[in-house]
């Protein structure tokens, strides 16, 4: 064969190879930037983050969407009203009598919606309470998130939720709570351990024990059976009076 074919041969196989080579690289670009970021991970055994929340935007926006669902905020607001207050107001009767509550402690109650948990515990005496929502609802809730509250450290002396497999980040769901609770501060959450909660939760709680792992800075006071509107257990921490030394 005269020689120019032979060269021209190898020039087709060079262009073959460089047009492959460049369709896998733009392929990889693509396969790149169209896979989400990875949903957050939760180091904690037991508790299992919902996949789906690509972006903390995508994530506010969804729980939004529950809170500010018409629908619902007319049922809070009317039929549910009374019914709520008056079942959370024997819940926290129930606290007092136990010492972990009392009508001078400072409160407050993460993810209230519009309030009714913190209307409770001003109707049983609790006179210094307030809520944090994403949607305020004056004057019992102000506009805050659970995830970084708007509040000092030690700013309370009791918190309460139940919210928890709202949080997208457990740890530091917890750990605003530890924050702005006060040494000796007690913090009540209502979570769903035998069912499953809702389809706006991002977490999933398997048991108490990883609830235990994330207050690190509290002891355990008691675990008890609750009837609390689709949340069947009361989880009950104290926050330490000396956090001694580490970070
Ligand atoms: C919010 O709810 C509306 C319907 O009420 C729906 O069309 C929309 O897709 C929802 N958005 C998100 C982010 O879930
Ligand atoms: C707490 O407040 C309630 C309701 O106002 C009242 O009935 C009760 O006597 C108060 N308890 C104490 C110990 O002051």
């Amino acid at each position: 064969m005269p020689p120019h074919t032979f060269k021209s041969k190898y020039l087709i196989i060079f262009f073959l190879i460089s047009l492959l080579l460049f369709l896998f690289t733009s392929l990889k670009i693509t396969l790149t930037t169209t896979i989400p970021n990875p949903p957050p991970s939760s180091d904690i055994p037991g508790i299992k983050i919902r996949p789906g929340y690509t972006s903390y935007e995508l994530y506010i926006n969804r729980q939004l969407n529950k809170t500010l669902n018409p629908k619902l905020r007319k049922i809070w607001a009317t039929r549910d009203w009374d019914r709520k207050i008056r079942v959370f107001a024997g819940f926290f009767e129930d606290l007092k009598q136990k010492n972990l509550l009392s009508n001078s402690s400072k409160s407050l109650c993460v993810g209230a919606r519009m309030g009714q948990e913190v209307e409770a515990l001003r109707r049983v005496g609790v006179s210094d309470s307030v809520g944090i929502d994403l949607v305020p609802s004056p004057p019992l809730v102000v506009k805050g998130d659970f995830h970084r509250q708007p509040f000092d450290d030690g700013s309370f002396d009791f918190e309460f939720s139940n919210v928890f497999d709202h949080a997208l980040y457990p740890e530091k769901f917890v750990g605003e709570i530890e924050r702005t609770l006060r040494p000796g501060g007690v913090c009540v959450l209502h979570v769903a351990l035998s069912t499953r909660s809702d389809k706006y939760s991002a977490n999933d709680l398997l048991g108490v024990e990883p609830l235990k792992k994330l207050f690190k800075r509290s002891e355990l006071v008691h675990v008890r059976t609750v009837d609390g509107f689709g949340l069947d257990t009361e989880v009950v921490f104290r926050k330490k009076q000396v956090t001694s030394g580490g970070p």
